[in-house]
């Protein structure tokens, strides 16, 4: 089973916001929603937009691209139900925020 890696520390995504972390290779958009983090794929599944820019309302990002919406909770697109993104496990400790790899990466 894959181990968690640290991808940035508490205070530095505000309530209400995202931002892109890096998981080895991996672009991850990583939001805090009212204090609890959550991770999805940075890659909207539409046509690739950064996710991790996007704007969050409540537990919804918006792409910045072409305005699909998201649930970063469970990664399900909101706009076209064909469409998710991947989910990454979210792990506090300390100071500390880190992810675990997804079985593929
Ligand atoms: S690239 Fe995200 S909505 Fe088009």
């Amino acid at each position: 089973m894959s181990e968690f890696v640290r991808v940035a520390r508490v205070g530095d995504i505000k309530p209400g916001s995202g931002k892109t972390v890096y998981l080895g290779a991996t672009p991850v958009a990583l939001f805090n929603v009212a204090g609890q983090y959550f991770a999805i794929h940075n890659s909207c599944p539409h046509e690739d937009g950064p996710l991790g820019e996007g704007t969050l309302c409540g537990c919804v990002v918006t792409c910045p691209v072409h305005a699909y919406e998201f649930d970063v909770t469970n990664g399900e697109c909101l706009t076209e139900s064909a469409y998710r993104v991947e989910q990454f496990e979210v792990r506090v400790e300390g100071d500390d925020i880190l992810l675990r790899p997804s079985a593929e990466g």
